[in-house]
């Protein structure tokens, strides 16, 4: 560098750069809510403990309150330069109050403020998503009842094996869902443990009532280690788990609308407004809302792997790294908050093709095992009559027969016992006969439907 003037040129735009690397303002502005009600309980906090006075409590609080409305009516005036919430707000505070704005501080550190702003928003967003879940667990049981004669082919290995009733098929997916909010439910009770009044890592030299700030904030639980408490990201590792484990659940219903929509399945039709025409071929409409729902999956994984792998090495107490935690998490929050909308709008317009359900179910061997059973039931043991049929299906393949269309001549070229009630083995009553609890018989469904509106009630 030649002189003087040039170097510290260099430098200013080196820390301008460096400057934007600390900046997490675009993204951690969406706690503005959280931080300010943290500090108005805060505040109120130091008063009742006699640690700021009730005229400075009184211009801090109302000082917050317009830095919020500002902030909703879009007046607020952001300063990336100032790298984060936390210090815009405060810093805002000390503009339109003064010096009292330091008092706020007082007994608090950003490291114990920001795990309690990333609690609150954590616990606000499980209610919401746990409140789509159950939206979404309607839907399916609307749906259910609506085709609740419907049947399927069952298949294991993508392969039909047994005929099923198509709202046994969705009520598979409304226990999914039951556990998905369990988990959403666990990870609640973990996240929902106060962190403020931890300090910086060590505690606080004041006479704090802890236990005030827990009430007014909704916390049930009081962190008991302070170290823990500000360097612990556990809690949005729960979160991250549980949305991904969901969004694998709504990838897989999304895996079987595509399949279904294809013409080879032509099982259901998705609504209009939930495909897309292709710019080059005018017949098609894609399922591409199913798509980008399974699709957006691999992001919620790739957000929890990266919780999981930005906590692995870090020594106590709070790192910096933990800024990193914010992104990954408002981006599955909006993933998943928006697939389940997309969901809950699509699934109620669903067409079902019934009929074509019907034949794709009595085409195949679906009746296989019942055929097995109704040897068993004469006395045949049950891996013997699994041979029998084993080669009754055989025959039928070649011969381009379904079970119905093989004479009873035939039949009893496998086995002498059967007869002419060979003939009322059918889809229906292969249905009727699964009756055990979880089976897939009409009436377990038709109770299995109902307990589900009984669960969403309760
Ligand atoms: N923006 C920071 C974060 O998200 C706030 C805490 C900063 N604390 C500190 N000691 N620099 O983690």
């Amino acid at each position: 560098m030649s002189n003087k003037k040039d170097r510290n040129e260099v430098i200013k735009q080196l820390s301008d750069k460096v400057g934007d690397f600390t900046v997490s303002l675009h993204y951690d502005r969406r706690l503005y809510k959280q931080d300010i009600k943290g500090s108005i309980v805060h505040a109120s906090m130091l008063c009742n403990q006699k640690i700021i006075t009730l005229p400075d409590r009184d211009s801090i609080l109302t000082g917050l309150l317009e830095i919020e409305s500002e902030i909703e009516t879009g007046i607020f005036t952001w300063r990336p330069e100032l790298e984060d919430i936390h210090m815009n707000i405060e810093s805002r505070l000390h503009e339109k109050i003064g010096s009292v704005a330091g008092k706020l501080h007082t007994a608090r550190s950003r490291n114990d403020q920001v795990s309690l702003d990333m609690r609150m928003y954590v616990k606000d967003s499980i209610n919401i998503i746990i409140e789509q879940l159950t939206a979404f667990q309607r839907v399916l049981l609307n749906l259910a009842s609506q085709y609740d004669d419907v049947i399927i082919p069952g298949y294991t290995h993508l392969q039909k094996a047994q005929p099923v009733l198509f709202a046994h098929h969705l009520l598979a997916y409304f226990e999914m869902i039951t556990r998905d909010k369990t988990r959403f439910k666990e990870a609640c009770q973990r996240t929902d443990v106060l962190p403020l009044g931890s300090g910086a890592l060590a505690g606080l030299p004041y006479d704090l009532d802890r236990s005030y700030v827990a009430r007014e904030l909704g916390f049930s639980q009081i962190s008991e280690n302070s170290m823990d408490a500000v360097s612990d990201r556990d809690f949005v590792i729960d979160y991250l788990s549980a949305a991904s484990i969901c969004m694998m659940h709504i990838s897989r219903l999304s895996e079987e609308l595509i399949l279904w929509t294809t013409e080879e399945f032509s099982l259901i039709k998705l609504p209009a407004e939930y495909t897309t025409g292709s710019s080059i071929m005018p017949q098609k409409r894609n399922p591409d809302f199913a798509e980008i729902s399974r699709g957006k999956t691999g992001r919620v994984y790739g957000n929890l792997i990266s919780m999981l792998t930005i906590l692995k090495g870090l020594p106590m107490t709070y790192n910096r790294d933990l800024q990193e935690d914010k992104e990954g998490f408002f981006d599955s929050h909006d993933t998943l908050t928006s697939v389940l909308e997309v969901f809950v709008g699509m699934l109620p317009g669903i067409y079902v093709n019934s009929e074509k359900a019907r034949q794709s179910a009595e085409g195949g061997m679906v009746l296989a095992t019942d055929l097995a059973d109704y040897l068993v039931i004469k006395g045949v043991p049950f891996r013997e009559a699994h041979g029998i049929i084993s080669e009754l299906s055989d025959f039928a393949s070649i011969n381009h027969k379904t079970f119905s269309e093989i004479s009873l001549k035939e039949y009893r070229g496998f086995s002498m016992l059967f007869d002419e009630d060979v003939y009322e083995v059918t889809v229906e009553s292969s249905i009727s006969s699964r009756n055990t609890v979880g089976g897939t018989s009409f009436k377990m469904v038709q109770q299995a439907i109902k307990t589900g509106y009984r669960k969403l009630e309760g």
